[in-house]
């Protein structure tokens, strides 16, 4: 009888595609992903550490799921909370049984084994040779493919948990990641998205990212090429080059700012100022006329005086970001920010104003970027069902979602639409003929 496994996913991308290399690697010792907790032999929660919302959820979570397992079920959690906590979460919640890093996954299946037997254990070693090559993942979403080619981080941004949670940055062969390339081109997929910390930064000892762009943009086959997250600073003329010359690669980039003020940026240890992101807008947009540019902006960081606030949003309307998440500063535990003085700390009450100026800020240009839009033709590939209605979720180059009314067999086509309306966030379209000749009439 084949055992079965349900992985719960929360947090960033990274955390999608390492489950995907989790259920690969248990699929290949015989466990059947299943789609929910329910009398499922085997239950991981794949955390989140960034903000302390995020935890407080899986903490939540877990005590949910432990009146939903089956007797005998193993319970496990991974990701960066688990890195982060390691045995402590196993003293924390007596029923998980089993702790795993995201280094250690390939040593999953002699866990849960250990597991059964009544062993409660901890795996959060660092390794820094790992990037699972060997596993083959197990893919569920089924028009795309997030490609991990760059695993941690050597930035050390003062609010950021994940240099500890990840730990040092390393990348992965550029051969590898074209290999994989074409695995999932051979699957039927035409979208990739290569994921990093910082992607831009990637070097795997001959190649930076700027061949990588170019070699996995030149796969056969492949008709998007994605990345994310990119640091303003690993923005090379080379890396912009390749991006703008490869016509593959999609005219999007996620730009984390986190901060318009440099005396802000500076205590976040950013190592770019004000005016360095505005030259890298800059040149990014000269490069490729028609760029979708989204952000990344944390309010109410130790110290965030109102002047500095007002930079923020002052260079949130300079640059006229097509959308931005927002995030209210969370104190993580380890970080340099926590050494920083107490009276630096913001009150509640102000982070949360800023916060509502800010998201004001971002959805009204948002809104008047894409009213501006509507009558645009494009091509948008049909990614799934949307979940409201009885309409199809599609994609442009430039990240816009829009909506279109059609059949579930379109899903993983690309087709032209016309954009005929706008919540001011995404789009509703319609598809619109390649235009033939039509033949002469009598
Ligand atoms: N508090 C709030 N937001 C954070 N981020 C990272 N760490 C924190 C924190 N401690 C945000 C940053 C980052 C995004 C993924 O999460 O904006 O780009
Ligand atoms: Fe965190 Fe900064 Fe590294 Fe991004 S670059 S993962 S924000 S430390």
């Amino acid at each position: 009888m084949t055992r079965t496994v349900y992985i719960e996913t929360y947090g960033c991308q990274m955390n999608v595609s390492d489950a995907e290399l989790m259920y690969g690697t248990l699929q290949a010792s015989g466990y059947t992903p299943v789609e929910g907790p329910e009398g499922a032999d085997v239950v991981l929660v794949n955390t989140c550490a960034i903000r302390e919302n995020a935890e407080q959820r899986v903490i939540g979570r877990l005590g949910e799921l432990r009146r939903d397992l089956k007797p005998g079920a193993v319970l496990g959690v991974t990701g960066c909370m688990a890195q982060r906590l390691g045995p402590r979460l196993l003293e924390t919640d007596t029923r998980v049984q089993l702790v795993v890093g995201p280094d250690a996954y390939r040593m999953l299946p002699q866990l849960i084994d250990g597991a059964r037997g009544g062993e409660r254990t901890s795996a959060t070693d660092f390794d820094l040779e790992e990037h699972y090559e060997d596993v083959v993942a197990r893919r569920f979403e089924g028009v795309k493919a997030w490609i991990p080619v760059q695993r941690g981080c050597d930035y050390k941004c003062t609010y950021c948990i994940v240099p500890t949670t990840r730990g040092p940055e390393r990348s992965r062969r550029l051969a590898e990641v074209v290999r994989e390339t074409q695995e999932v081109v051979a699957q039927g997929l035409t979208e990739v998205i290569l994921l990093g910390q910082t992607v831009n930064s990637y070097h795997d000892g001959t190649h930076d990212f700027a061949d990588l762009l170019r070699a996995v943009g030149a796969v056969d086959g492949i008709r998007r090429v994605r990345y994310t997250s990119p640091h303003p600073n690993d923005f090379s003329d080379r890396v912009i080059a390749a991006m703008a010359e490869t016509p593959t690669v999609c005219e999007h980039v996620h730009l984390p700012m986190q901060s318009g003020s440099t005396s802000m940026l500076k205590r976040m240890l950013r190592r770019y100022t004000r005016e360095a992101y505005l030259d890298c807008v800059a040149r990014l947009r000269a490069a490729m006329p028609g760029l979708g540019l989204t952000t990344d902006i944390i309010v109410g960081f130790p110290g965030e005086t109102d002047e500095e606030f007002a930079d923020t949003l002052a260079l949130v309307r300079e640059v006229r970001f097509d959308d931005a998440f927002t995030f209210k500063f969370s104190m993580r535990e380890g970080t340099p920010a926590t050494r920083m003085p107490a009276e630096w700390l913001i009150p509640d009450a102000v982070i949360d104003a800023r916060y509502d100026t800010l998201l004001a800020t971002v959805r009204g240009i948002a809104r008047e970027r894409n009213l501006g839009r509507l009558g645009e033709r494009m091509e948008v590939l049909v990614e799934k069902e949307a979940r409201k209605g009885e309409l199809l979720q599609c994609r442009s180059r430039d990240f816009k979602t829009v909506l279109v009314q059609g059949p579930t067999a379109w899903i993983g086509r690309y087709l032209t639409v016309e954009l005929t309306g706008t919540t001011g966030a995404t789009f509703t379209g319609t598809p619109v003929q390649e235009r033939q000749p039509l033949p002469m009439a009598g």
